[in-house]
């Protein structure tokens, strides 16, 4: 029988957020941390679980079952990338999925890596420790300054990227949607600028904030590595997530850590890897996630496409940026409304000196309010997603102008 397509969701993403168990009990602002998994993604992990016991768990039965959770994730995770199957692999993380197919890439004595300067920690030490390893040089690319709206923030960092090239460039790592300003990056426009370098500079995007967020098709068919996670804008499960590779990236990269699943015939050590992207999935992991992840898109599909969903998340994000905008004390990192779901600010007290983002964010979760604060630059963060409300984003702002006033 032919798969039932889910239901329509409410747009507004209010069936969405009645799915979610998390959302019950608290006024939820952390989506690019973690996001909420629905009850119907917990169901679909949990029947995917009973079913791998009935049908096994070491069974010649259980294999095909195997097979057919993966293959329609990664079929799924391909029209989300924009690309063919063939070209994405899973991965545990979005840090494993920056750093695994990066360290296979042949590097020469010399070569220059340019890693944006809004880029997160764990990956900036995993590109420093290759470069270590490699004799590579490590500069930066100046893009957390770029505050303004979209199309002025996009001429300034390919202005920045073009100054920051040099012959010796060979790779560029940038995050598509800037964790801590909350900016979206130019993907598509720098690959084509790398394209058209004596080098062909290989080109590493951090999606952790993307997928989910904002439309990624353009960006994730032109990185070289487009690495991302489940667990926060997808509403999946952790522990897993996925990349899209370029062709010539699964051409010239090596496996960095090897298993029985990055080989093209599993039994055979010999054998040679995959030359999709399996080559860079290692052994077992856990297959029920996948029926979890698989469930959360086909819920946020329910709620619109892309473009559709970004609209929304941007409308709730403009609404608290403008609140915020006009309450004294609360600064916003960025000049214009964000184009994403990542809204941060820093506080002052009433002589003007900045409070401690950390504290404030002690105060809001004694109310039942969630947000982080972020080190660099210092400020406060809180993501709107479709499950957020017009009445959630009012109380923030409200016990936001209450703390400052104090
Ligand atoms: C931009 C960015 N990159 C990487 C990470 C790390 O994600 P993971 O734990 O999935 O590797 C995060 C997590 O917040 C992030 O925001």
């Amino acid at each position: 029988m032919a798969a039932l397509s889910p239901p329509a969701l409410d747009p507004q993403g209010m069936d969405l957020r009645q799915q979610m168990p998390a959302l019950a009990n608290k006024t939820y602002f952390n989506y690019g941390g973690q996001g909420p998994l629905p009850q119907a993604s917990l169901d679909a992990i949990q029947a995917a679980w009973v079913t791998l016991q009935e049908l096994g768990p070491f069974t010649s039965e259980v294999w095909p079952f195997l097979n057919r959770t993966s293959t329609k994730l990664r079929e799924r995770l391909g029209q989300w990338f924009g690309v063919a199957p063939r070209r994405v692999a899973f991965s545990e993380n979005v840090t494993s999925g920056c750093l695994l197919p990066l360290w296979g890439l042949p590097w020469e004595a010399g070569d220059t890596v340019l890693i944006g300067d809004a880029e997160h920690p764990g990956v900036v030490a995993g590109c420093r420790e290759l470069a270590r390893r490699h004799q590579l040089h490590v500069t930066n690319l100046a893009v957390a300054d770029q505050r303004g709206d979209s199309a002025s923030a996009a001429a300034g960092v390919l202005a920045s990227l073009e100054q920051a090239l040099t012959p010796s460039t060979r790779l560029v790592v940038l995050s598509h949607l800037l964790w801590n300003t909350g900016q979206i990056m130019p993907i598509a426009a720098i690959a084509e600028r790398l394209a058209a370098h004596p080098k062909h500079p290989w080109l590493l995007v951090d999606g952790a904030q993307s997928l989910g967020s904002i439309p990624v098709e353009a960006a994730a068919g032109a990185a070289d590595i487009y690495a991302c996670t489940g667990h926060k804008w997808c509403c999946g499960p952790e522990g897993l997530g996925a990349i899209a590779l370029s062709e010539r990236l699964l051409l010239e990269s090596r496996p960095t850590l090897i298993g029985w699943r990055s080989l093209s015939d599993e039994g055979s050590a010999s054998s040679g890897f995959h030359g999709d992207g399996r080559r860079f999935e290692v052994a077992t992991s856990c297959t029920p996630l996948m029926a979890g992840l698989n469930q959360s898109l086909q819920l946020l599909e329910a709620c619109g496409t892309a473009e559709e969903r970004w609209q929304r998340i941007r409308a709730r994000s403009g609404q608290l940026w403008g609140e915020l905008v006009g309450t004294e004390g609360i600064t916003p990192l960025l000049s214009s409304p964000p184009p994403g779901g990542l809204v941060s600010f820093t506080l002052t007290d009433g002589l003007g000196r900045e409070r401690l983002p950390e504290d404030g964010v002690k105060q809001l979760g004694r109310q039942g309010l969630w947000l982080r604060s972020l080190e660099n630059p210092a400020c406060l963060r809180a993501c709107t997603h479709l499950t957020t409300t017009p009445e959630e984003v009012g109380r923030l702002v409200r016990s936001l102008a209450t703390l400052v006033a104090a």
